[in-house]
């Protein structure tokens, strides 16, 4: 008597007739009369089991009819093929023990994202996060394999740090003793400095934003998987972004087709956005294409969320906008002064996800003049005394050098198709929620 995953059953690998025992959890169940219709969750799959009064000693019938949903058990059976079955197999018990009775769950059918998301906890159980978890360990898993095929190293930042990188305004304060610190809103500044001992880097961390807007794409604690490159420019770097994305992407084509398809996802709509090159196109050019279809943005404005969705009805692919205007970027983005724009414009890029999900990754080259990067702290109310090691990795041995961070559950939420965020991450975190 060998312990099978359900998908084991479903694979049809337990030989027809054979015995065989599961464990998990019952997702659905009924009973009438002499026979109860468990049907087990375990991590892999759903199983029907079928219990006769008869088949199995008098004590395991009782248990399998008393069973409520979410009880932890163990059953031995005979599989059988059976087209009507969820999967096509059912197993017929000759042996039901409950682990735990459950008590009666209190999550039942149509129920409100309020309530889903107060019962996290449990919610996680359900089918549909399950799936969604599959495909984000396959999304994590395939940033770690891109970048270590690619000679990057792994290196991971402090969380805990005194400055801001993207903006004063979302920083998150801490308590830090008798001082105050911050945690991160990117590896940014730490990965810079890593670059001149392992030249390319990566990580996947944490990362934490105080966000003020309440929208279906920002949450307050998110992933960003960031990499860092010595001797690279703008254009290697945003060339990288598109190989990792695309890469992404595939990966879960190949692993997770089962999970993409129970989470109603148009497949083929994935499938074609991977198929070709993602083009690249500059802000001043993003501009144009808008005023053609009737949205007139000053040039200097930030591309709002609106703007960025009519930029992508134009394209089944991710996009790469790049050279935003100097003014209204972060102060490492440096100036491209060969570049022709009507104002001045940074060696930066944004790529947006097609279907509407907008900016994915944000990148650049970073600025290595001095008087420049004062000057644009200065700009943004910041005291540059706070970031003389910044200023050291231009003083000793500096090099053109480049870097972008992918937000992982903005690319999770375009895979997988969701509507919100939240259900990109286990337990999200928002400016309204903080719990479970
Ligand atoms: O564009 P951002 O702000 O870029 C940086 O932080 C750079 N320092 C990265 C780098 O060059 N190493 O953030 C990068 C990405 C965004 O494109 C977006 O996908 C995601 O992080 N992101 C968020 N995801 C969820 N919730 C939020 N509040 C997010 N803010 C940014
Ligand atoms: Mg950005």
């Amino acid at each position: 008597m060998s312990m099978q995953p359900i998908s084991d059953v479903l694979a049809g690998k337990a030989e027809e007739g054979a015995e065989v025992t599961v464990r998990g959890w019952i997702w659905r169940t009924r009973s009438s009369g002499g026979i109860a219709f468990p049907i087990l969750r375990d991590s892999s799959g759903v199983l029907q089991v079928t219990v006769k009064k008869g088949n199995v000693p008098d004590e395991d019938f009782e248990e399998s009819r008393k069973a409520l949903v979410e009880s932890s058990v163990v059953v031995t059976g005979k599989a059988k093929k059976d087209a009507r079955a969820p999967g096509g197999w059912e197993l017929q018990a000759t042996g039901f023990k409950c682990v735990s009775f459950a008590e009666p769950y209190p999550i039942t059918k149509d129920q409100s994202e309020e309530w889903l998301r107060e019962n996290r906890h449990l919610w996680l159980r359900s089918r549909r996060m399950i799936a969604i978890m599959k495909i984000r360990h396959t999304v994590t898993g395939a940033i770690h394999q891109f970048f270590r095929e690619r000679g990057y190293y792994e290196f991971d930042p402090p969380i805990l740090q005194p400055n801001q990188c993207e903006g004063g305004s979302t920083l998150f304060e801490v308590k830090y003793y008798d001082m105050k610190t911050y945690l991160s809103q990117t590896w940014q500044l730490y990965a810079e400095a890593g670059i001149f001992a392992l030249e390319k880097i990566y990580d996947v961390a944490p990362t934490f934003r105080a966000e003020k807007s309440k929208t279906s794409r920002h949450l307050c604690e998110f992933w960003m998987a960031e990499m860092e490159a010595a001797w690279m420019g703008l254009d290697e770097c945003a060339q990288t972004a598109k190989d990792e994305i695309r890469f992404i992407v595939q990966q879960v084509l190949e692993k997770n087709r089962p999970e993409l398809e129970f989470l109603g996802r148009d497949i083929s709509k994935l499938e074609a956005s991977v198929a070709k090159p993602f083009p690249t196109i500059t802000y001043t050019e993003a501009l144009e294409l808008l005023m053609k279809h009737g949205m007139d943005v000053p040039w200097g404005k930030d591309l709002r969320t609106t703007e960025e969705e009519e930029i992508m009805k134009h394209f089944d692919t991710p996009v790469v906008v790049t050279h935003y205007p100097k003014e209204i970027m972060a102060f490492y983005k440096p100036t491209d002064h060969a570049a022709k724009a009507p104002g001045p414009v940074a060696k930066c890029f944004d790529m947006l996800a097609p279907e509407g999900y907008g900016e994915i990754v944000g990148g650049s080259e970073r600025g290595t003049d001095i008087p420049e990067l004062n000057a644009c702290l200065e700009r943004d109310g910041e005291n540059p005394a706070n970031y003389q090691f910044y200023m050291d990795l231009r003083r000793y041995g500096s090099v053109q050098h480049s870097g972008y961070g992918v937000g992982v559950e903005r690319v999770i939420s375009w895979i997988c198709g969701l509507e919100n965020i939240k259900d990109a991450i286990a337990f999200p975190r928002t400016s309204t929620r903080i719990t479970p």
